[in-house]
């Protein structure tokens, strides 16, 4: 339950400081239409035209430009970089009122964007289990059987969650009567809103489903596909919302993060164009691909690559694997620091196509002799110009030139100068001097420069599990004396940044080394350093040795073991609802038990 009197005196922060008088101080604005418009004055999104506009009967604001928004504490948050707290600290002051006194629980339970975060994830697994269970309706019927057509079984069907939306209206129908505002629908994408009709409508309508999923088992959005011939758009996804960025989002990431952990290493992992093919190839046994989103690939995915693995394996589309962005593309994974290896199929087909067609140990005979970048560019090029030809045999060269300066290795040059020689029939020592020519006149520049800052662009403000999360790290990072590295053990986090910082602690312990910020910041690096600092940095707002303080660390490592057995309990349930199995169905009705009975154990727990 929200502390009332914490809600009350918010409610008359908010009425004391006016929006539009707040936002004044920072851009000058201009009253056009229903609203107050300005450039946007928040950090990081600079423009010429306005698209920042202030709501002053709603007491809101809305960036059309970088997409923030929020109320009048948001603002101050956004504009002055400030926590929630901070934000509310801040308006006080301005407004001459005094702070009530706060107990840190108050802090943890006002995350109101934390909870919209929330909902939205809800709604978006309830519409997926909605989905789902369309298939089993008689009006499921073609989409299944298009799946069987596929060639996808339950298997397939059942770990990547497909569904169906077979109407534009039960999906609304189903999500209002759950209790979820029209509102909270829009705002993850799953309805639309006809204005002439003024209804509300299910954005997928008429698709077979495949939920996109993140690393941590949220769904986030979904892409849909018509089933028979049409001349609109085969595939539709969920627009980007603030749950669903397209730029880091990555298809099966989830899997292959399981996948990853029973394997201990992935040596490679394939990245394809198509969702449809990582389905593909998961059902013909090949569980290591994943897909972008039909975009274009990003530094943030490369990244994301990178922590599953080191080496990439492109199979893109026959007739998309010798293009301008395809090129681009797996440059940007190599800057960022993976192996990257290209495959090229035959035919102009796609994966999917190909395994059909030609069956799944051909495919991995092509996997088996994927070629280094720097090769398959110079044999794109040997097959793109025609070196009998004297005029095409010049240009070839200069760009065979330019790819081998791509390398910097000395001997991977030598090498790739050997084979530029057999192929053109041009001595080595000549080819070499016009490479060292070239390369005066170019040098090379990567795409972008390796392993930037992680940029930050959650629009949220930490959940109470964040912050729960941090302080305990903070605590073992400094050296408190109650936090012990035992803690630890058995604790998932809700980041993959925050889970990497723990198992490095706790691979120091095994190794019996000294733990300390320093040398975690250092074996980690760069990308850590903003997570980093916001763990470390908790330890200015009281991480003493007073007994309230030794209090809240427990409470802090209790609510993520909370947590921790809520998100399994959920996960066993529908488990448990999914399957057919009775035998593991009743196993996994007693984990169910099991857990909720530490939970109880843990929530009616003796405070010392
Ligand atoms: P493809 O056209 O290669 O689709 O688009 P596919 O994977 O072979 O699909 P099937 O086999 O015909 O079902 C590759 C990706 O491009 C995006 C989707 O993300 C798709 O997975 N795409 C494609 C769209 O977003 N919209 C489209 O209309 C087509
Ligand atoms: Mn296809």
């Amino acid at each position: 339950m929200p502390d009332q009197n914490f809600q009350k005196f918010i409610e008359e922060l908010k009425s004391r400081n006016e929006i539009v008088e707040v936002v004044s101080a920072y851009c000058q604005l201009e009253r056009r239409g229903g609203g107050y418009w300005a450039c946007c004055p928040l950090p990081g999104h600079m423009e010429k035209t306005p698209s920042f506009c202030v709501n002053q009967a709603g007491q809101f604001f809305k960036c059309f430009g970088c997409q923030r928004g929020g109320d009048v504490i948001t603002f101050i948050m956004e504009v002055e970089s400030l926590s929630y707290m901070e934000a509310v600290k801040f308006l006080a002051n301005r407004a001459n009122m005094d702070l009530p006194e706060l107990s840190y629980k108050d802090d943890w339970k006002v995350d109101e964007n934390a909870k919209n975060r929330e909902t939205r994830l809800k709604i978006l697994k309830d519409t997926a289990r909605f989905y789902v269970s369309n298939l089993s309706k008689p009006e499921g019927a073609p989409y299944l059987e298009y799946i069987y057509k596929r060639g996808f079984d339950q298997t397939t069907i059942r770990t990547f969650g497909l569904g169906c939306s077979t109407d534009y209206k039960s999906l609304p129908k189903y999500l209002r009567e759950k209790g979820y505002s029209y509102e909270d629908m829009l705002s993850c994408g799953v309805v639309s809103y006809n204005k002439d009709t003024q209804e509300y409508s299910d954005f997928e309508a008429h698709r077979m489903i495949v939920p996109i999923i993140d690393s941590f088992s949220n769904v986030i959005a979904f892409g849909g596909r018509v089933i028979e011939k049409t001349d609109f758009a085969k595939y539709k996804n969920t627009r980007e919302t603030s749950v669903f960025v397209k730029n880091r989002a990555l298809f099966n990431a989830n899997n292959i993060k399981k996948l990853k952990r029973e394997m201990g290493t992935l040596p490679y992992v394939i990245l394809v164009e198509g969702y449809m093919d990582v389905i593909a190839l998961h059902t013909a046994g090949i569980k290591n691909a994943i897909a972008s989103m039909g975009t274009s690939l990003t530094v943030e995915q490369a990244r994301l690559i990178l922590r599953y693995s080191d080496t990439v394996i492109v199979s893109y589309d026959g007739d998309a694997a010798g293009q301008k962005a395809t090129f681009r593309g797996m440059q940007i994974l190599k800057d960022a620091g993976l192996n990257v290896k290209v495959i090229a199929i035959p035919d102009n087909m796609d994966p999917d196509e190909y395994i059909k067609a030609k069956g799944v140990d051909a495919y991995k005979d092509l996997l088996l002799e994927a070629q280094p970048l720097i090769d398959y560019k110079l044999q794109y090029l040997t097959k793109t110009f025609n070196i009998n030809d004297t005029v095409e045999r010049r240009k070839f060269l200069d760009k065979a030139l330019q790819v081998i300066l791509e390398s910097d290795k000395e001997f991977e040059r030598e090498e790739l100068l050997r084979k530029l020689s057999q192929i053109t029939k041009i001595t080595y020592e000549s080819l070499k001097r016009d490479l060292d020519q070239t390369s005066q006149k170019s040098a090379y520049k990567p795409v972008i420069a390796p392993r930037q800052p992680e940029i930050h662009t959650d629009d949220e403000p930490d959940s109470a599990l964040i912050k729960a999360e941090r302080l305990v790290l903070s605590a073992i990072l400094n050296g408190v004396s109650y936090a012990k590295i035992n803690d630890l053990v058995g604790l998932e986090f809700s980041s993959q940044i925050r889970s990497e910082i723990a198992s490095t602690i706790l691979m120091l312990a095994e190794e019996n080394k000294q733990i300390s910020a320093s040398i975690v910041t250092h074996i980690l690096g760069e990308e850590y350093y903003t997570e980093l600092n916001n763990i470390l940095s908790l330890i200015d707002i009281g991480l003493g040795e007073r007994k309230s303080d030794i209090l809240y660390y427990e409470d802090c490592v209790k609510f993520i073991k909370m947590t921790n057995l809520e998100t399994d309990i959920q996960y066993l349930k529908d488990y448990a609802v999914n399957e057919t199995d009775v035998k593991r169905q009743l196993f996994a009705i007693t984990k169910i038990r099991d857990k909720q009975n530490e939970l109880h154990k843990l929530k009616t727990e003796d405070k010392l």
